[in-house]
């Protein structure tokens, strides 16, 4: 068959290991998941109790223009309705761009590492990858404005950056975005948008009238706990919408996600809580970070990038047959770290209990 030759040799996307094979491997009841940057305490108590009192027609089709979430989120964003794209997670949002940009001979810029999806799109588009190392764990937009030529078609600016969780403050964000030629699209990724506090971010909505070439992406699979829903959407000019919609699926949301991600969306007093139960858990594992001399990267997520001064393949096995599940920073390009997300207290308790019995096993602590 002719298959595109980019794809020969591809890997499937490698799950970790479910929580049911983890528990049936190493013999444990209980399992604690910090892998994927979920909610530790799930979605709104509301959208339980939407879901025990409505009952929808699972024959119909959904809406394919999302037409009540899309007025529920332009009027909390105060855009307009055609300025929103919405996708099946924000992964969809990022493939339905590089379909529409990316192709051989185009070139696309990003950090290294980043999330992993802006390059593994780009490779099945067949266009070339343009990698520019973070410093400190931010991105270095000088240098990345650097790798932009006249073939670059697609910039990528995951803030806060996956899997380093440091945001791309506003001061150096604005003098990227007025350098970036105009025929170049920039996709600021916002995944955890909402569980940003560092004074120096701010809300990057108006930049979709100043820079018609800026889409942002968020998503309700993080802050919100719906993960499982799979809707993320894309703020940009009308113009931009307009170009990239075609490219979407008709009927890309289901009618359960777009209802039950529209209750979420309006309890913002869940959002706060779990906001400041994030920031405690992350004093939590920082604190343990610096009473025992870890590097770790300042995150404005929900999760950590920190140093276990080891193999992290070697932890992420030993935490795992302790009960908790956590990322290796092998996985992720950097070695010799481990990301968690941050879990409830009880859990990071649990999570940071465990790290030390590992890491006294593996001699880093004496
Ligand atoms: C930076 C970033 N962008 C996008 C996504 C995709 O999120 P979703 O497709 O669930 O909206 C993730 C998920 O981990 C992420 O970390």
């Amino acid at each position: 068959m002719k298959w595109k030759e980019q794809i020969t040799g591809m890997k499937a996307y490698q799950p970790g290991k479910s929580i049911d094979a983890v528990k049936k491997e190493f013999g444990l009841d209980e399992i604690v998941k910090l892998a994927s940057n979920e909610n530790p305490f799930g979605s709104s108590p509301k959208v339980r109790e939407f879901l025990a009192n409505e009952s929808f027609n699972f024959a119909l089709y959904p809406d394919g223009y999302a037409t009540n979430l899309r007025a529920a989120v332009a009027t909390k964003l105060g855009v307009e309705e055609n300025e929103l794209i919405f996708g099946n997670g924000s992964d969809e949002l990022i493939s339905i761009i590089t379909r529409a940009l990316l192709y051989p001979g185009v070139n696309t810029v990003m950090a290294k590492p980043t999330f992993s999806q802006y390059g593994l799109n780009a490779k099945i588009e067949g266009a070339e990858i343009r990698e520019v190392p973070l410093v400190d764990g931010n991105h270095d937009l000088d240098a990345m404005l650097e790798a932009i030529d006249d073939n670059t078609a697609v910039v990528w600016v995951c803030s806060p950056n996956n899997p380093t969780g440091v945001v791309v403050e506003d001061a150096p964000l604005q003098a990227f975005l007025k350098k970036v030629p105009s025929d170049v699209l920039v996709v600021l990724d916002e995944a955890y948008f909402e569980y940003v506090t560092n004074a120096r971010h701010k809300d990057t909505i108006p930049y979709i009238q100043d820079y018609p070439n800026v889409i942002i992406l968020r998503t309700f699979s993080k802050a919100y706990g719906l993960a499982a829903f799979r809707v993320g959407y894309g703020i940009a000019n009308k113009e931009l919408i307009a170009k990239l919609d075609p490219v979407r699926g008709p009927f890309n949301n289901t009618v359960l996600s777009q209802a039950i991600a529209q209750v979420a969306l309006e309890d913002d007093a869940y959002i706060e809580k779990c906001r400041d139960e994030n920031n405690k858990g992350k004093k939590q594992i920082e604190e343990f970070c610096e009473k025992n001399n870890l590097h770790f990267f300042t995150t404005d997520t929900n999760f950590i990038l920190m140093e276990v001064k080891v193999d992290s393949d070697v932890v992420f096995q030993e935490l795992m047959k302790r009960g908790f599940i956590i990322r290796s920073g092998n996985a992720l390009g950097t070695p010799g770290y481990i990301r968690v997300t941050i879990g409830t207290q009880a859990q990071n308790e649990g999570f940071l209990t465990q790290l030390e019995v590992v890491l006294q096993e593996q001699g880093v602590f004496s």
